[in-house]
């Protein structure tokens, strides 16, 4: 195998930080390709505890090189924060290491405050990360957006910049009522930051062309999960960018090849943070036990996590939206020793049973039908499983008709167990 990519198959949050990071050590290069400091990949690094927002984790590993695709909007003040946080963790992070597409498209300052703003005024409130991931998608879509190439001329970058502010100048006078900083001080501040970062930009369409060319190792490191993707995921409430694997293609390249295999994270509950519908949320204790246990804050807002049953029919349909070849079933230890233990195998809609969650189904309008799942109470002490444990995972296995590659239940590498073996 050549490449692979990893993918959330929920709501984000699965646990692709450590995976990621495990399968990374086998590969030469890392690479994202989509959403932007909205993700947050948190690595234990020897006694560290490492937040990843925007940085690929290769970057943990010398013989990685870490790349940034153009289809990641990209916050340089952000970045800067970051590279000395990972710096001052000990991690060498250089220009050989590290390669950032020059044609990323940048977060400025009013796509954060645009984003701030209609979270707090509505009309419809999604619960973002309030990073400016939305309104700098915006912009690239409309054609008006500044790429970090822009950065490096201060002429190109306010001439950009004045076009680019044209309309959100009156949506903040007129209609938000906010102050903004001129556009002259916002242009000094990504030249400044341009000049930073000047060092890691490149043509990493290029770099990935030869270097799939020369066989090397590729690890597409995929952020948030195919439920919040802009196209599959339970649409508004979703990110702005292609989360499944179909993001590869348009965010950073695979020339001439097709992804080997795509391993969806799966926790073994599920979880969602921000609004819109969750079929199989819980409501009650035990809820909140599972978010107690599970410790499901968010790495980069800390807000809690919304928790709930494993969902198969919307599982059914990632796997499905994102060509899944296999999963990682993730946080197992957080479900053991509960007394009960339910599993969403189907919906009741509209009169109708149906296993997967196709778009086009009202999911706030959907019953889920619970099967009750015989309890597992495995301390992890020993490799073999019990036999609840397993009866749970082959009804996942048979819920969506592909394999569990990878169990954990818990982040150390002694708590990860490889059923598969991926780049071997
Ligand atoms: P945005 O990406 O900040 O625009 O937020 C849009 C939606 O995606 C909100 O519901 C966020 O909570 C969710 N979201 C964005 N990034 C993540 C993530 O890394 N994990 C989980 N949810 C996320």
């Amino acid at each position: 195998m050549q490449s692979l990519a990893i993918i959330g198959s929920q709501w984000g949050d699965e646990g692709k930080g450590k995976i990621t990071d495990l399968l990374g050590q086998k590969c030469d290069l890392v690479v994202r390709y989509q959403g932007g400091n909205n993700a947050g990949h948190t690595i234990i690094v020897g006694e560290r505890k490492i937040v990843l927002h925007l940085i690929p984790s290769g970057i943990l590993h010398d013989h990685c090189v870490s790349v940034v695709g153009h289809g990641v909007v990209f916050d340089p003040r952000a970045f800067k924060e970051e590279l000395e946080h990972v710096q001052k963790a000990g991690v060498d992070v250089t220009p050989d290491r590290l390669k950032i597409s020059e044609n990323c498209s940048v977060i400025t300052y009013y796509n954060k405050l645009l984003d701030g703003q209609r979270e707090a005024k509505g009309p419809v409130k999604i619960g973002t990360t309030g990073k400016g991931i939305g309104p700098a998608y915006e912009d690239k879509t409309s054609r008006k957006g500044i790429k970090l190439k822009d950065l490096l001329n201060k002429e190109i970058l306010a001439q950009k910049l004045k076009a680019n502010m044209m309309e959100k100048e009156i949506l903040f006078k007129h209609l938000y009522q906010v102050d903004f900083p001129p556009i002259e001080e916002e242009v000094e501040k990504l030249y400044e930051l341009g000049k930073m970062l000047e060092p890691f930009l490149c043509d990493t369409f290029s770099l990935l062309d030869h270097a799939i060319q020369e066989n090397k190792k590729v690890l597409y490191e995929g952020a948030q999960g195919v439920l919040l993707d802009i196209d599959y995921g339970s649409y508004p409430y979703v990110t702005s960018s292609s989360t499944g694997a179909g993001g590869i293609y348009t965010g950073a390249g695979l020339p001439g090849k097709y992804v080997d295999e795509v391993l969806g994270i799966t926790k073994a509950y599920t979880t969602r943070v921000g609004e819109g519908p969750f079929p199989t949320e819980l409501f009650d204790e035990l809820g909140e036990r599972i978010q107690r246990i599970g410790h499901e804050f968010g790495a980069t807002t800390g807000r809690k996590r919304r928790c709930g049953w494993l969902d198969l029919p919307l599982l059914k349909y990632t796997v499905k939206a994102s060509n899944i070849t296999s999963i990682a079933l993730t946080k197992l230890d957080v479900l053991a020793g509960l007394e009960n233990l339910k599993v969403c195998t189907a919906y009741k809609y509209k009169g109708k049973v149906i296993d997967c969650a196709y778009p086009g189904i009202e999911l706030s309008e959907v019953e889920p039908v619970l099967e009750d799942i015989k309890p597992f109470h495995d301390d992890f002490k020993t490799d073999e499983f019990s036999p609840e444990l397993k009866s749970y995972i082959d009804t996942i296995e048979k819920g969506i008709g592909i394999k569990v590659g990878i169990l954990a239940h818990g982040p150390e590498r002694s708590e990860i167990k490889f059923v598969k073996n991926y780049f071997n």
